[in-house]
């Protein structure tokens, strides 16, 4: 099943593979993100090795455009299945991480990753964004980021479940929208506050949902993530 990725949320390399022996084959696709990265660097990609694993590398690179080409380009070389940046870090750095991912997976032979933007984080409110002096509301600062970087050439963005809609309508069926903050009905809601469970998410119109702590603290995980499963495919 490709439409659910998990959230590899650890300090190490030990409890990330520990996750993957206890989901895989059920679960393809793994989410690594700055948390086992800065602990582990790209040895983390090694997780993915000998498996048919895909990672999203979600590093929400945001820098001038030279740096963010250059670690697009990284990233590419790394052989990931997604990676994301800032949105917000502007139209030229989108456009020359674009442009570094193609020449970079042509020149080595691979397939190119899909770049995913992050538009307003989810942890940003309005007030927020009145508080940068961005006189949009969430919603619409969320949409019209989308739309600039559909324009700049990146593959999709990733997106809480409330955002679905209206990205879809404004990006369209090609654009991708992967959705965090997924919360199935048996599961704690932690710290996350626009939920959506599984299927709500996929019927909104998401291509993936990233799952965290409902699968990796359940008492059986593999359960959990077969529970998703069921749940999106019903
Ligand atoms: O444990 P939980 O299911 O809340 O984990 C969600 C994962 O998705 C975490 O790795 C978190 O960093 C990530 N994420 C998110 N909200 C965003 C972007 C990423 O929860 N807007």
């Amino acid at each position: 099943m490709d439409k659910l990725i998990v959230a590899l949320d650890t300090d190490d390399l030990k409890s990330a593979e520990d996750i993957i022996d206890k989901l895989y084959p059920t679960v393809k696709v793994f989410k690594i993100g700055s948390q086992l990265f800065t602990n582990v660097g790209p040895a983390a990609m090694e997780l993915a090795r000998d498996k048919e694993i895909k990672i999203f590398l979600d590093l929400k690179f945001h820098d001038i455009p030279n740096t963010v080409a250059n670690a697009s380009r990284a990233a590419a070389k790394l052989g990931v299945f997604m990676f994301n940046l800032h949105v917000q870090g502007g139209f030229n750095m989108m456009k020359k991480a674009v442009a570094a991912v193609k020449e970079e997976s042509k020149k080595s032979n691979i397939a190119p990753p899909l770049v995913l933007g992050v538009t307003v984080l989810t942890s940003i409110g309005d007030k927020d964004l009145r508080d940068l002096e961005i006189r949009k509301g969430v919603k619409s600062q969320v949409t019209y980021l989308a739309k600039l970087a559909k324009d700049a050439g990146l593959n999709g963005v990733v997106a809480s479940a409330d955002e679905i809609q209206p990205i879809r309508w404004l990006c369209g069926d090609d654009f991708i929208i992967v959705t965090p903050g997924i919360r199935p009905e048996w599961a704690k809601k932690n710290d996350q506050k626009r939920t959506a469970t599984p299927k709500e998410a996929i019927e909104l119109g998401a291509d993936y949902i990233v799952v965290g702590r409902p699968i990796l603290n359940a008492d059986d995980p593999k359960a959990a993530a077969e529970k998703v499963i069921k749940e999106i495919l019903s």
